[in-house]
């Protein structure tokens, strides 16, 4: 058995929590390489992405992050490199998009680790999201399973609520009606079970209080929903799905019921998502 993780206030109990990813990643059997990726440790500082540009300075706090958020994207990018470029995009198209929409800074920050952190779990289903073909119905049942499996670590990191459901609920819609996971009895039972399976305890019961979410978290938790699907959309490197030209992506988002402002995104999002494209397009190799 994996030791179990007391508490994460230094980073030898960090590495105490890669020993409990292991040992889940085993009991799964999820072949998995972490123990190399863990055996050196070379991140000194996030990732602030080539790809995507800043749109102004990041603030104080996201340039200093925890010994635990670098020892977790070292994780992801030893697992998969292509989550940890989609990570940090992600979490530059969220830190954006909030400029652009006047989020408020103390909002900002639980925002941008949300984005950054929000796939971790998929450190357990590299092979699935790798395979070069459509998944069956039953590996996308598998893969589902990553939004619980990063709500775990982020719970058991002791990340503040939001970040830890923005592992989980990254694949909702705004109004809970659309998308997974949905939010009922079967989900504290799933949560439970995998948080026993990997020795990850979650550490307190307001994690799994999902009626505590208040309109603004939702609110704020969907603005990650539309980034996320900003950047799976024009992310050329998805095994799976091609991926589209930045400039199609308002009218792929207008007509997709997987994914778009017909079920997914809040409508009160759409001006400042099309000015966020407008200002993002001179930074491709698309013609405007
Ligand atoms: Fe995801
Ligand atoms: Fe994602």
């Amino acid at each position: 058995m994996p030791p179990t993780p007391k508490t994460l206030i230094d980073y030898d109990s960090t590495m105490l929590h890669a020993h409990a990813i292991l040992g889940f990643a085993a009991a799964t059997n999820k072949k998995s390489k972490l123990n190399t990726i863990f055996s050196k440790h070379t991140i000194d500082k996030l990732p602030f992405p080539t790809s995507v540009p800043l749109y102004g300075p990041p603030p104080t706090k996201i340039s200093n992050p925890t010994k635990e958020t670098l020892a977790l994207i070292e994780a992801l990018q030893g697992a998969d490199t292509h989550a940890y470029f989609h990570a940090s995009n992600h979490a530059a198209h969220t830190y954006n998009f909030c400029k652009f929409h006047g989020v408020s800074d103390d909002r900002l920050d639980d925002m941008y680790y949300g984005s950054l952190l929000h796939d971790i779990g998929k450190i357990f289903f590299k092979e699935l999201v790798a395979l070069p073909r459509k998944l069956t119905p039953d590996e996308f049942s598998e893969l589902h399973q990553h939004t619980v499996v990063s709500f775990i670590i982020l719970a058991a990191c002791k990340y503040p609520n939001f970040v830890a459901w923005s592992g989980l609920f990254h694949h909702l819609s705004y109004d809970q009606s659309h998308g997974y996971p949905q939010i009922d009895a079967n989900l504290i039972k799933t949560i439970e079970f995998i948080s026993k399976e990997m020795s990850f305890p979650i550490p307190a019961e307001n994690y799994l209080n999902f009626s505590s979410i208040t309109r603004e978290d939702w609110d704020a938790l969907n603005i990650l929903v539309l980034t996320d699907a900003l950047d799976a959309s024009i992310d050329p490197h998805r095994a799976y799905k091609s991926s589209l030209l930045l400039s199609n992506v308002a009218a792929d988002f207008e007509t997709s019921s997987d994914y778009g402002w017909k079920t997914m995104f809040n409508p009160s999002l759409k001006t400042t998502f099309m000015k966020y494209l407008e200002w993002l397009l001179p930074y491709t190799n698309e013609k405007a």
